[in-house]
């Protein structure tokens, strides 16, 4: 299993005790627990580390920075004035993200300045634990992206290439509970491969539900909430959140189309490195055809 560090900084040891109101009422263990169990889920190994000081904090990161993956970072208050963490993520050169309990823009001026954001590939704010598990999905999204890359680099076939990108997606993230590739044919969407629940929707006319709204337009659609959208093509009841990225460079490919049954799933890092990937297929595409 791939091991991700979740690092917590100066007195992050008394959470629960520490301005509950601000922080919430979870102790540090709690904490970890729950993001130990979101980390299963998406089946990485995470290996905690708290620590006041600044200098254990690095030489924590330099231990563990070969056989780590990425890394899940809050650094308290350090994240606004420490240099010398900023230089140590910068230069291990493993994918960060930067995260905090609190909502840093709303509070104290001196708390909306972060040094290390930079070196991070995202700052997540705002959301107590849920902070954690979305900075672990940010990290997943650049390993799934630089792997999709380089099996692109080996020169497989788009066969290949349409399969191993859905299998890195519904096996890296457990809210994408159906992915699929949709390839264009003449009017019509054709669904290529997908994993999830079978779907009757084999076949869509371009221009029809968001599938074909977003070949049509060109565009990432993003639904919070898909009873809520005229255009939703309903295949399953559980499905409450949908996303539609095209596969686009010279040409329109196709799309890659993901649903979940968790509303409002899709963020903007979803559709960052989504579209990354889409960008990555279709330049592979282009240059094969
Ligand atoms: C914090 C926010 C920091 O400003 C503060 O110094 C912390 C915790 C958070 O998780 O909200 O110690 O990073």
């Amino acid at each position: 299993m791939q091991q991700i560090l979740f690092i917590h900084g100066p007195n992050l040891n008394l959470l629960g005790e520490r301005e509950p109101e601000i922080y919430g009422h979870l102790t540090l263990q709690q904490v970890n627990e729950q993001i130990a169990a979101f980390a299963a889920k998406c089946e990485v190994e995470p290996l905690f580390f708290q620590s006041n000081h600044e200098g254990q904090i690095i030489d924590f990161i330099h231990k563990h920075r070969r056989e780590a993956v990425g890394m899940v970072i809050n650094a308290g208050a350090l994240t606004h004035y420490s240099y010398a963490l900023r230089d140590a993520l910068e230069s291990v050169q493993l994918p960060v993200a930067e995260v905090h309990l609190s909502d840093i823009h709303r509070r104290e001026a001196f708390r909306h300045v972060s040094v290390i954001r930079e070196v991070c590939l995202a700052q997540i704010s705002g959301l107590g634990v849920e902070s954690y598990c979305r900075g672990l999905e940010v990290v997943l999204g650049f390993l799934a992206r630089q792997q999709l890359k380089k099996l692109l680099n080996e020169k497989v076939s788009s066969d290949d290439a349409y399969r191993a990108c859905v299998k890195i997606l519904k096996r890296d993230f457990p809210k994408y509970n159906w992915v699929g590739i949709y390839l264009v044919e003449g009017n019509e969407l054709v669904v290529h491969n997908y994993l999830g629940a079978p779907t009757p929707h084999t076949r869509i006319p371009i221009g029809q539900g968001i599938c074909g709204a977003a070949v049509a337009e060109e565009q990432t659609i993003i639904v919070a909430d898909v009873n809520a959208d005229p255009r939703y093509l309903a295949c399953s009841l559980e499905t409450k959140s949908e996303i539609v990225v095209p596969i686009q460079e010279r040409r329109m490919y196709g799309e890659i189309d993901i649903d979940s049954h968790t509303p409002n799933a899709f963020h903007e890092y979803d559709q960052k490195m989504l579209e990354g990937m889409a960008k990555d297929l279709a330049e592979f595409l282009d240059a094969i055809e």
